[in-house]
Formats: structure tokens, sequence, C-alpha cells
């Protein structure tokens, strides 16, 4: 250690305290003090970074001195000398927790080495505190960014849902978000979109992933079956209930339910189903017993719910009930930049599921994947990526020939007619909104809808171009044509 370190003795007679302040002032800033009150005092006001007491029965209670330093400035150093009784030696360990006990014929050298070593044992353990702190906010923010970023090579992931476009980026933040409470959650999107994946990503967030994820589909089956399911039933309830049967919410107890395919729930279960939302009580069927039970609820459907309610097959209230989180999955052909990204993926997950040894992906074939419109989503997707790697010689790339047919063919979308400005009956506020609707459209369909792409080489931001896209309304004709 260094002269900058300070050290106060206390206790000691006037002729130790000479000795110690002859031996220990080449390397550290000595203050001799008696009075507990005023160590206290400096220890309160000024950097003391070792206290060397020594306790005299009668004289010196260096004990309650070194206990209440401890209590006001735990870092500093505490060194105890003096003869103690048993009683008196615990106090000073377990009150006070002495450092280290000095004994009455100290040597110059050995004092030095004494008071060294225990500075220097403060050094590495403060530097070792700091280190740990920094290095927890490093794996902290190294977490954080894991999360949220774009992975190095262009994607992000949550869970097992990767993607490289903006809108899936932020969808999957929000599912972060809506992950932590304990609110139900909506997903909607075509099917083979994620719906599911992005279910079990939200469960295994959430304070619930050490309880049970259970999943069901609702489509085609009857209410009776159903209500079995669900809520569990008795034996004799019904015609070939033989016996008891637990239902899933109660087994989901403390986790998670996914309910896929919501919108096919009948009107009569979607009170049952509106009542466990409201009361989270189960009556299973046959049974006068009411089971308690707290599960979370995660419904899907690939179909807007709000236009069922509009037609009268959905009930409102219990859309509210479980709209606590709404996420749309957007249709893959809508986030063009997820093309690219899960393509090389898939092909990375399968080709080492079955032992290949496949290089790449041409180009080629990510620029038929953008033009093709992915009515099965990325369900779709993973099978084209398998039935291209079949065709796939080891240690080769996949190219255009592998493609299946009606997607080799796809032939890019023309351009899109320019508007006549010689025209008549159009204000020139009208022409101009016709001639930049028109050059969104071309830049749009030239770049495959890639909104980044499109929107750096038009200098616009993002969300700019975004706005522009809904008010020329472009996006419906992008789907429909
Ligand atoms: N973003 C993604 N990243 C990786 N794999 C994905 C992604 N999205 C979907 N998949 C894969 O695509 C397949 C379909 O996904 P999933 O079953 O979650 O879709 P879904 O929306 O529930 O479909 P459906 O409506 O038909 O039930 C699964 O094999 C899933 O692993
Ligand atoms: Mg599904």
């Amino acid at each position: 250690m260094n002269g900058e370190s300070t050290v106060i003795i206390s206790g000691y007679t006037a002729k130790e305290a000479i000795a110690l302040h002859r031996c220990l002032s080449k390397h550290y800033a000595i203050n001799a003090v008696d009075d507990t009150e005023e160590v206290l005092h400096l220890l309160d006001t000024e950097e003391i970074d070792l206290l060397l007491c020594k306790h005299t029965a009668g004289q010196f209670d260096a004990l309650e001195l070194l206990h209440k330093a401890r209590m006001a400035h735990p870092e500093t150093v505490r060194l105890l000398a003096g003869s103690l009784s048993k009683e008196e030696t615990t106090r000073a360990t377990e009150e006070a927790a002495i450092y280290q006990f000095v004994s009455d014929d100290w040597s110059a050298i050995q004092i030095e080495l004494l008071v060294n070593r225990a500075l220097e044992n403060r050094e590495l353990s403060y530097r070792h505190r700091h280190l740990s702190r920094d290095l927890k906010i490093a794996e902290d923010v190294l977490r954080k960014q894991q999360a949220e970023e774009p992975h190095k090579d262009g994607h992000g992931q949550f869970e097992k849902l990767v993607y490289g476009s903006p809108n899936m980026a932020s969808l999957c933040n929000l599912a972060k978000k809506a992950a932590i409470t304990s609110l139900p959650i909506l997903i909607q999107g075509e099917t083979g979109t994620g719906k599911e994946l992005m279910a079990r990503g939200i469960h295994y967030n959430s304070s619930r992933s050490e309880q049970p994820l259970l999943v069901h589909n609702c489509g085609g089956m009857s209410d009776e079956l159903l209500h079995s399911e669900l809520f569990g039933h008795k034996r004799g309830a019904f015609t070939g209930a033989v016996s008891d049967r637990m239902g899933l919410f109660p087994a989901a107890d403390g986790g998670t339910v996914f309910l896929d395919e919501i919108s096919d729930v009948s009107p009569t279960f979607q009170v049952s189903l509106l009542r466990f939302l409201q009361e989270g009580e189960v009556k299973p069927l046959g049974s006068d017993k009411i089971i308690k039970c707290d599960v979370r609820i995660i419904a899907a459907c690939n179909q807007p719910l709000d236009v069922l309610i509009s037609k009268g097959k959905f009930r409102q209230d219990l859309y509210y009930r479980l709209n606590g989180f709404q996420l749309n999955i957007a249709p893959l052909r809508q986030r063009i930049e997820d093309i690219e990204v899960l393509t090389y993926f898939l092909v990375k997950k399968f080709s080492t599921e079955t032992n290949r040894a496949i290089l790449g992906v041409s180009p080629g074939v990510l620029e038929q994947f953008s033009l093709y419109d992915w009515p099965g989503n990325v369900r779709e997707l993973e099978n084209e990526a398998k039935r291209m790697i079949a065709l796939t010689d080891n240690g080769t790339y996949i190219t255009e020939e592998t493609l299946s047919p009606h997607i080799a063919t796809l032939k890019p979308k023309v351009k899109s007619k320019s508007f006549d400005f010689n025209i008549e009956g159009f204000t020139l506020k009208e022409k101009v909104e016709k001639m930049e609707s028109s050059i969104i459209t071309e830049a749009l369909e030239r770049l495959r809808w890639n909104k980044s792409k499109a929107a750096k080489e038009l200098g616009l931001s993002r969300v700019g171009l975004t706005n522009k896209i809904k008010r020329y309304h472009l996006n419906t004709q992008a789907s429909t044509g």
C-alpha cells in the first residue's frame, strides 16, 4: 500500500503510539486519537483506511469504538490489540468483526506487514466488488441487447421466433412487455405465421415459466368435449366418461393455457369461458365442486375477432376479456425482410438436423421467395426449405433449380402505370399527390416491398413512408395485386 492511506491508532500509551508512528509513518498518514467521539467524527469527515485500537479493560473500550465504527463505516479495516477475556474476544469477532488481532509483543516489521496485508486485502475485495458489479451490468446490458436488437447477421430472436423486419422486432418487444404481466393475450395472424411460437415465447418469458404451459385447439369440438377438456369431468358425467378427468385449467394452475382457434368456440361455450375469465373458477362436468385456478390465457385465431364480432359470431364481452394485449402477426408477404432471415435460419436448422452439408442459398432463390405470396406463411417456407435441402447435393448451394415450380416461375411485377399529368380535371395538389403515390409505388414494387430499403432510397423515414402508404392506400393494392 502507499503513503496515501490514513491510519488511526487509538487506546495506546504515548510511548506505544510513538513507536507505532515510527514504524508506520513511512508509508501511512498516522493519527493518534484516544477520544471515541473524536475517532467517530474523523471517520465521518475524512477517508480513514484503517483503525488500530488497543483495548485496556477499565480504561479504553476499544470494542465499543470498533463496533460503532463497523456500523458507520464498514469499509474501514479494523485491527484490535490488547488482552481480552473470552467474552470480549467473542464480542470483538461477532460485533466488531475484527479483521485481525494484534499481539502485544509486536515488532515493527510485523505490524508493518499486518497493516499492509490488511489494506491490500481491503483493496482487493473493493476491486472484486466493483468488477463483479461491472460484470453484472455488462451481462445485463448484453442480455438486453441480445433480446432487443438484431443479431450481428441481421436477425433478432424472441425465444424460438426469428425475425429481421422492424415490424416483428416491435411486435416481439411488445410481447416481452406483455409477458411479464398476467393479462390475457390475444394473438391474431394467418395460419403458419407463428402464433403458437409467440405464445410459447410469452410463457417462457413470464413469471409462470416454471409452471405448465398447456395447449388446446378449440377447433371442431363439441361443447361437451370442450367443457370436459378444459374444465374436467366426473366419472359418469356423460356416456364414455369412465373415470374422473382433470381439466386443462386446473391442470395448468399457476401456469398458462394457450387456446388456439378461439374463434371456433360456440356462443354457449363462449359464455362458459367468459365466466371462467371473470371468476377464475371451474366446475367439472357432473360435479358440484368449484375449483379455483390461477391460469393465464393466451388465445389465438387466424381471422380478426372484431370482424366476427361485427357479424355477431363472437361475444364482444369475451373479446374484451381476452384482449389484455393484442398481438397481430403480419403475413409473411408483408414482412419481406423476414423471408431472407428465416430462409437462412431454416436451411441451417434443417440441414443440421438431417446431417446435410449445405453451403448456403443462392440470391436467385431469395429473389423468387420475395415474389411469392406465402399463403401458408412460415410453415410453407419451412416445407419449401426442407424440400430444397433434400434436392441439393452435399457441399453445394441451394439454387433456383430446386424451387417448387409455382415459385420458380414467378415473374417480377410489372412497373405500375405512370400517371398522365396532362389529363384535365385535377388540381395541382391532386396531380402532385398522384405523382408522389406513383413514385412510391414504383420504388416499393421494385424493392419487393422492402420498406426499409424503399424509405432509404426515397429519403424518407420508415414511419414517414408507412404514413404515405396508409394515406394513398398502397397496402391494399399490394396485397390484391
Ligand atoms: N418467426 C419464426 N421463426 C422461426 N420459426 C417460425 C417463425 N414463425 C413460425 N415459425 C415456424 O412455423 C411453423 C408454424 O408456426 P406456428 O405453429 O406457431 O404458427 P401458427 O400461427 O400457430 O399456425 P396455425 O394458425 O396454423 O396454428 C412452426 O413450425 C414454427 O416453428
Ligand atoms: Mg397454431
